[in-house]
Formats: structure tokens, C-alpha cells, sequence
């Protein structure tokens, strides 16, 4: 029951899912639009009326503004409409100020997928959450990030001169980093993992992903059974033990799979993808290589040149607002496309270029606002630990196949590359 952005993605028209000759601009529909105007009337594949939001500070805007809501359970799912309802909402994008285009739906709900929440649920499950995400906890897992990632580089040279980075290296940090924040035993990584692969690759077929995605729900609760029962210093355990009223136990499974999702194949493919970019800008690789303290900068440039949701992130407007003079009627569901709002002009110049040396500024790759990613600390430094340990201990990595071979994962909501085989002498 809850909206798949994945699903607003099958519903855009072609030029706005396909990328040019750059694997890493934008689609050219999306600058199109941008062109006339940074808040765009949008009519899906189904016929559902949607808004388009590509310029900064208009998507800052609306990120930021109550009026718009993230409850998938309220507000339905413009992407599986039934003929009367695109009608309706279609009619109410049409008039004048609307006493509502479409009736919400109410459901109760006992979860903790809190980035499918309004506030006031979201704000206690937020605050629960990032008490959780200490200083010290972040700390003592960066050391553990430089471990795991040194290991999968040694693995990687003592197995030959070629690999696929994706699964020998930018899969398995994320997923590792995982396991320390939940405290899986190392007995169980490897079925955690697998779980984890099956269930959020958007390439397997339907139902095998209903099928591991089940399971891994079973594993998760599993662990809570555990956490319950035996001490720990995981964020699970944490979250149990230090909360008053208690969160159930399927309000901590699906805190625990939200987590999972959120930090997996997101970070992964910042790796995956940052890899390929950094190789296709050599000067640049050589810049950072030559001055390891620009890092930090290159983090948050690849950031937002890369830009990896796309189209991910929407919200439903709970009453009419206008926004850059255009009227967004309640029920309407907005669009924000990250990737053209973070190549705004108006705030970077020559925006389409990749600069590690960019003085750092305020990017949409995060989001903002309430939702703003909780994990964007972690995320940083796995990228941090990642990328700096690769280029620093493979200084001849380079990829095995032309550029334009690498296949891209244009069709899915988190940007990235499918596979990245590099070699290396
Ligand atoms: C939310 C991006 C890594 C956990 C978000 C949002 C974005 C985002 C854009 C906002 C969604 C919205 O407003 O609807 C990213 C990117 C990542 C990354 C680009 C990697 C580079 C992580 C990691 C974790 C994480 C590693 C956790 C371990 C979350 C959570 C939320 C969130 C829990 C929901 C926050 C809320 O609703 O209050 N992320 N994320 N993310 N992210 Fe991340």
C-alpha cells in the first residue's frame, strides 16, 4: 500500500528517464522543462496531473513547508489511480482554489516506516532514532569501515587484475556498515547479505523480491527477538532498551528495515558511481590523490553532481499552494527532480561541471526540511573511508571497458552503474 517512487519513475515520459551522451547529467526532458520554468504542470504516463519542481530554492521551498505532506498512507499513490480518480484529480488541477482533489485515505497504522510520515508520529520516531546516532557509535564505526574496506581491496588484488567494483567493493561496505549499526552476528552476514542483494536489487524478478524481501523481514525480527534477550551496543539494541513507552516489536523491525534500505544501495552506488567519475575526470582524480584534504570537498561535489535519487523524492500538497506562481491544488502530488535543482544556476556557476575544488554549498542530494537523511553522517563517511581507500591503494585503477560500455541504471529510482569492471597491473 505504500507509494513506490520507483513507480513514479515507470511512469515518466522517455526523455526524462534516458540519459544523453554524459552518463552523469540529467536526462535532457527534465533541463527541458527546467528551461520553462522551475515549477512545471507534469501529466504522467497515466494521465495523473503531477508537478515538476526543478529549481533549488523552489524545492527547498517546498521540503520545508508543512503544507506538503510524506504520508504514503493518507494520500494515495498517483501512480496507480484508478480512471475516475486521475479524472477527478485532473479536473481539481484544472479550477480554481479546491476544497481538495482528492478524499484521503485513512488507514491506522502501527509501523515505524517513518519516511512515509507526518509529523507528530515522525518526529518521535525521528528523535528516537537520531539519539541513537552518536558521535562515539559514529566514531568506533569509521574504524570498522577502514577495516572492512581494506579487506575487500586485498581480496580483490590477492584474486587477480580485474573486478567488477559493484559487488566485490561497493556493496558489501554499506552492507557491512549495516550489520555494526544493528548489531548482526558475523555468523549471519553472509544470509543477511544475500537477503539483503535479493531484496533490494530492483532487477530480480517481482516475486522472488516478495520472497526475500519476506525473509529478511523474518530475519530482522529475529534479531529483535535476540536484542531483547542478550546485551549490546548496537543502535537496535539501544533503541530498545533506552526508549519510554517502548517501541513494538514491529515498530523496531521496520525502523531496522528502513535503515537497511535507506543506507544500502544508496551508498552503494555513490561508490559505484563516484568511481566511474572520478576515473572519467582524471584531472581531477590526480587533484584529489595529490591533496588527500580536498576529500571532504570531493564528497560533497560528487554529491550533488551525481545526484543519485532520481525523482525519489515527492510530496502531496494537503491544501492549495502556490508556488513560484504556480497554483499546486490540494491532492496534488510534486515531483522534485534533485539532480536539475542541484545544477541550479542561479546557485553554482557553470553548474554541469564536476570541480572538487567547488567551495562547498548547499545541495538537495540529502533532501531538506524534516526528512532531511538521517544517515547522512554514515553515508559521508563511507565515502570518505571507501573512495579514499581505493584510489590511494590501487594508483593504477582504471576501467576495463570503454566508458560508454558501463551499463547505467537509468530505469531505477537510485541512480548508478549496473557494474563497474575495473583493472588494475
Ligand atoms: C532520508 C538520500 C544514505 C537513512 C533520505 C532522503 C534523501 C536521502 C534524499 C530524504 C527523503 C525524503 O525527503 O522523502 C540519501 C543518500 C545517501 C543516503 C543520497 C547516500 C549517499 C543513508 C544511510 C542511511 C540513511 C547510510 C542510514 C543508515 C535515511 C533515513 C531517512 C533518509 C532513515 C528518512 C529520514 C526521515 O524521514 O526523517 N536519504 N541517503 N540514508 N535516509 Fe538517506
Amino acid at each position: 500500500t505504500t507509494q513506490s517512487p520507483t513507480q513514479i519513475r515507470r511512469m515518466l515520459p522517455a526523455d526524462m528517464v534516458e540519459r544523453g551522451r554524459c552518463p552523469f547529467d540529467p536526462p535532457s526532458g527534465v533541463r527541458e522543462r527546467r528551461d520553462q520554468g522551475a515549477v512545471q504542470p507534469l501529466t504522467l504516463l497515466n494521465g495523473a496531473p503531477t508537478w515538476l519542481v526543478s529549481g533549488l530554492p523552489e524545492a527547498r521551498a517546498i521540503l520545508a513547508d508543512p503544507r506538503f505532506s510524506s504520508d504514503r498512507m493518507r494520500y494515495p499513490d498517483v501512480t496507480t489511480l484508478q480512471p475516475h480518480e486521475v479524472e477527478r484529480l485532473a479536473a481539481a488541477a484544472g479550477s480554481g482554489p479546491s476544497a481538495g482533489g482528492i478524499a484521503p485515505k485513512v488507514e491506522s497504522r502501527t509501523d515505524g516506516m517513518f519516511v512515509f510520515m507526518d509529523p507528530p508520529e515522525h518526529t518521535r520516531l525521528r528523535r528516537l532514532l537520531t539519539g541513537q546516532f552518536t558521535v562515539r557509535r559514529m566514531k568506533a564505526l569509521e574504524t570498522r569501515l577502514r577495516e572492512i574496506a581494506v579487506e575487500h581491496i586485498e581480496a580483490m588484488m590477492a584474486a587477480g587484475t580485474e573486478a567488477d567494483l559493484v559487488p566485490a567493493y561497493a556493496l558489501p561496505i554499506p552492507s557491512l556498515a549495516i550489520c555494526e549499526l544493528l548489531g548482526v552476528d558475523y555468523a549471519d552476514r553472509a544470509e543477511f547479505q544475500e537477503r539483503t542483494a535479493i531484496a533490494l536489487n530492483s532487477t530480480t524478478p517481482e516475486q522472488e523480491r516478495v520472497q526475500a524481501g519476506l525473509g529478511l523481514y523474518g530475519f530482522i525480527q529475529g534479531l529483535v527477538t535476540a536484542k531483547r534477550a542478550e546485551p549490546g551496543d548496537d543502535i537496535l539494541y539501544g533503541l530498545i532498551h533506552d526508549t519510554d513507552p517502548p517501541l513494538t516489536d514491529a515498530q523496531l523491525t521496520d525502523v531496522a528495515l528502513l535503515l537497511l534500505g535507506a543506507g544500502h544501495e544508496t551508498t552503494a552506488n555513490m561508490l559505484g558511481l563516484g568511481t566511474f567519475a572520478l576515473l572519467e575526470h582524471p584531472d581531477q582524480l590526480a587533484a584529489l590523490r595529490a591533496d588527500p584534504a580536498l576529500m571532504d570537498n570531493a564528497i560533497e561535489e560528487l554529491l550533488r553532481y551525481l545526484s543519485i535519487i532520481q525523482m525519489g523524492v515527492s510530496r502531496v500538497a494537503i491544501e492549495d499552494v502556490t508556488v513560484d506562481g504556480v497554483r499546486i491544488p490540494a491532492g496534488g502530488t510534486v515531483i522534485i527532480a534533485t539532480p536539475e535543482a542541484n545544477r541550479d544556476p542561479r546557485q553554482w556557476e557553470d553548474p554541469d561541471r564536476f570541480d572538487v575544488h567547488r567551495p562547498r554549498s548547499t545541495h538537495l542530494a540529502f533532501g531538506h526540511g524534516i526528512h532531511q537523511c538521517l544517515g547522512q553522517q554514515l553515508a559521508r563517511s563511507e565515502m570518505r573511508v571507501g573512495l579514499s581507500e581505493l584510489i590511494t591503494r590501487m594508483p593504477d585503477l582504471r576501467l576495463a571497458v570503454p566508458a560508454d560500455q558501463v551499463p547505467l541504471r537509468n530505469e531505477m529510482l537510485i541512480f548508478g552503474v549496473h557494474s563497474l569492471p575495473v583493472t588494475w597491473s
